[in-house]
């Protein structure tokens, strides 16, 4: 049975908690968990970059746990109400725990699907930066539900995670056709992480992720191919130089 981690990115158990309930609802099938983070104790990243570095965290505290759901999940939802046009600040600190994931992400071509709630405004903002997060997680981005105090009763359609359900089934990645922005941030990364960091080197390595237009086998045009390939060996050459 597919494993399916709902976050809950509120502290309260209201607007958010309400969709994600609904979500979980829609469900039936999948071996569903579902966290709020208010209980969990999560303590803001210190910025050590021994995670990065050396492949630890000397934090003391629940993210681990968390972290590790994540990764045994096949997809994650994630809910959060918009604080200020960004996600909870709550959040936003779990979020940075997992930087490392910007280096060594183990989310890769798992789907995912993000929730907002807001009284009125900032849902766009929060909502591009989520799907900004999940170019950098690698993972597929099958869409979003957001509202405010004026459609927050309107009903959650079926159809809302077709796209969500389908990715979850990994065969099914070979017909995603990641876009030009995740070709470019895919190629960003490969650079880093085939000449900087000696631990990145060792995973990009082992995952054979060097020598692919992108983490997986899929559907991607000659167009993105080549300007991908074209961007990996400018980049390469400016961080090469740079570095002798
Ligand atoms: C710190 C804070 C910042 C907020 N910022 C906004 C905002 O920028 N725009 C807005 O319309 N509502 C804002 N709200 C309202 C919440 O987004 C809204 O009530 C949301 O539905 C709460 O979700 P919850 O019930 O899951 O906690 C803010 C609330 C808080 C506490």
């Amino acid at each position: 049975m597919k494993k399916v981690l709902i976050i809950n990115g509120s502290i309260r158990k209201q607007s958010t908690f309400g969709l994600l309930k609904v979500v979980e609802s829609l469900l039936e099938g999948y071996d569903v968990d579902f966290i709020n983070i208010k209980d969990y104790d999560i303590k803001p990243c210190i910025g050590c970059d021994s995670c990065i570095r050396k492949g630890n965290c000397y934090i003391d505290d629940d993210v681990e746990e968390i972290l590790g759901k994540m990764n045994d999940a096949d997809g994650i939802i994630i809910g959060s109400p918009v604080y200020l046009r960004h996600i909870s600040g709550y959040l936003k600190v779990l979020i940075d725990r997992g930087c490392v994931w910007y280096h060594r992400s183990p989310l890769v071509g798992k789907p995912v699907f993000f929730i907002t709630s807001t009284q009125v405004t900032g849902s766009k903002a929060a909502i591009r930066y989520l799907s900004d997060l999940s170019v950098q997680w690698g993972t597929i981005n099958t869409g979003h539900i957001s509202r405010n105090m004026f459609n927050l009763d309107n009903e959650v359609e079926e159809r809302a995670l077709d796209k969500f359900k389908y990715y979850l089934e990994e065969g099914n990645r070979k017909e995603y056709r990641p876009s030009f922005k995740q070709i470019i941030e895919f190629n960003t990364q490969k650079v880093l992480g085939v000449n900087i960091i000696p631990l990145d080197m060792q995973y990009w390595e082992e995952k054979g992720y060097a020598d692919k237009p992108y983490f997986y086998d899929c559907r991607i045009n000659v167009f993105k191919r080549l300007t991908g390939a074209a961007y990996y060996k400018l980049l390469t050459h400016f961080i090469v130089k740079n570095k002798s």
